[in-house]
């Protein structure tokens, strides 16, 4: 596919595209080739001022006057908008962050999937009643937080802006986001297209810059009323430290290291199936990818000798090309991960298949990082306990139910979990045991759909995103008595 969209890289401020105050830039990098193709503005405290104070312009003066039902048109309009410009936005989505096309389109019906399904609650965000006795009437109202602050992390921006943006704008917060320094593309354009749907001017900022700058300006601005943080741990350490000094509220949906666990009487073929996509998908860098196979020692040499099958045909390339895998997402994110597979390798790991950059004739210069999968991993080394964010697997076996139970839950994070078997005594035992925000049984959902609430245990942060749950973030609750005697 040959470039045919124009690639966009000032920030959307108040209805409008704005280069930073300072003008300074931050060069873009294409991940498959290594070469530079485009800027996003280099933003800072000043900028974030400005985008912040439009914002509550337009809190006061637009959005918090139309009514539920008229944000609700709104936002079905901006899903409709979002649909026309489908290939436009997967065009960018694909070539910013490397995925491949159809990954890239399937990341819009996302986006589409949760301006939609945010529509549709913005005008049943109801209270309660509660009944005090005869004379009192007490009811609470569910009302917008004002500003949403939200920092954006790059591995699935479309989905991931639209998780917090749709149900923010549902209801009736104006929201200022600072989007990651290597994919900011398609959200400065998903926010120029919702404006265009209708949106009005300032309800929706988009900031560019380096995280340490705008995003850490973004945290500790006093106006701003509530922080929904993805991205690393450490980061949201930091990031939860500074809404601190304001009493801002946060959600963290930070790393994980999620676990399948696989019982002697799983259907292998189907786990084999789904345990080689999700660590391929997105090159591994999914929050939610299972990075962990627990292995019943039964099973154990079959499955590992059929998902090295199945990731040895993974064919790389360029994103736009629609490989089975692109690059990563970027230089640094490349170095870390071969770093962790060093640490696989020091650590007596058995690596079946990969472990290194890919040599593939004409990737040279791109992210490409071979499929990796490492058997007999040590429980309680560092690629069995760290996040690592690439396409690198690691197979520990198990003999009883409480081992593999020790290992799912042996690490700081607890996002997503599955278990395949078919007994109904064990499944029930494991996802009561297990800490993890979602528990999938004979399948994986890699975060799965729009209605799902996901969210974290543990390290892996706290609130949950999607679904109906994901409106108490962007609510507060008022209580209201009465006394009519
Ligand atoms: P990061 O957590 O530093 O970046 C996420 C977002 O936070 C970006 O928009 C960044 O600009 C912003 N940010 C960075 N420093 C900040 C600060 N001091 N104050 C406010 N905002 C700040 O993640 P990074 O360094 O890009 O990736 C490193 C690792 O983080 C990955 O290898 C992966 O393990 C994890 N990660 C997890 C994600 C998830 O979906 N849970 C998404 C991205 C990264
Ligand atoms: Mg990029």
């Amino acid at each position: 596919m040959d470039a045919q969209y124009r690639l966009d890289g000032r920030m959307f401020i108040n209805g409008e595209r704005v280069d930073a105050i300072s003008r300074k830039e931050i060069d873009v990098y294409d991940p498959s080739t290594g070469q530079v193709m485009s800027t996003i503005a280099a933003g800072d405290t000043g900028d974030v001022n400005h985008a912040v104070s439009t914002s509550q312009k337009a809190y006061e003066a637009d959005w918090k006057r139309f009514t539920p039902s008229e944000r609700a048109n709104i936002l079905f309009s901006v899903a409709d908008r979002i649909g026309q410009y489908k290939e436009e936005l997967a065009y960018i989505e694909s070539l910013d962050v490397g995925k491949p096309h159809k990954q890239a389109l399937a990341d819009v019906d996302a986006a589409i999937g949760y301006f939609r399904f945010y529509a549709g609650i913005a005008d049943k965000i109801f209270g309660t009643s509660i009944p005090l006795g005869e004379g009192i009437a007490d009811y609470t109202i569910r009302e917008p937080i004002g500003i949403s602050a939200q920092i954006i992390p790059w591995n699935y921006p479309l989905q991931l802006s639209s998780r917090g943006f749709a149900p923010a704008l549902a209801a009736g917060n104006a929201v200022v986001a600072k989007v990651a320094e290597d994919a900011s593309l398609s959200i400065l354009r998903l926010a120029e297209i919702a404006h265009e749907a209708g949106l009005p001017k300032g309800v929706l900022n988009v900031i560019t810059g380096y995280g340490s700058v705008a995003g850490q300006a973004l945290s500790d601005h006093p106006d701003i009323h509530h922080l929904t943080f993805t991205g690393s741990l450490n980061t949201g350490i930091q990031v939860m430290k500074t809404a601190a000094n304001h009493i801002t509220p946060v959600n963290l949906e930070l790393g994980g290291k999620s676990p399948i666990i696989i019982f002697g009487d799983a259907d292998i073929d189907k786990v084999v199936e789904t345990a080689s996509n999700v660590i391929i998908q997105n090159a591994g860098q999914t929050c939610s990818a299972a990075s962990r196979i627990i292995v019943n020692n039964k099973v154990h040499a079959e499955v590992v000798e059929k998902i090295a099958e199945k990731m040895s045909k993974v064919k790389l390339g360029r994103g736009l090309d629609n490989p089975d895998m692109g690059p990563v997402v970027s230089e640094r994110q490349m170095n870390s991960i071969l770093q962790a597979i060093s640490n696989g390798r020091e650590s007596n790991a058995n690596v079946v298949l990969g472990g290194n950059r890919s040599k593939q004739q004409g990737l040279e210069n791109g992210y490409f990082i071979q499929p990796t999968l490492f058997d007999n991993v040590k429980v309680g080394s560092f690629i069995e306990q760290e996040e690592i964010f690439g396409p690198v697997l690691s197979v520990m076996p198990f003999d009883t139910a409480d081992e593999a139970l020790a290992i799912a839950n042996g690490t700081e994070y607890g996002l997503v979990a599955s278990v395949f078997s078919n007994d109904l005594k064990l499944v029930h035992h494991m996802t009561n045991q297990i800490q993890a925000g979602q528990v999938f049984v004979n399948g994986y959902g890699a975060g799965g759909g729009v209605a799902i609430p996901f969210g974290g245990y543990k390290k892996s942060g706290f609130g949950r995103e999607k679904g109906l749950e994901a409106i108490q973030n962007y609510t507060t609750v008022k209580n209201v008595w009465i006394d009519y005697r």
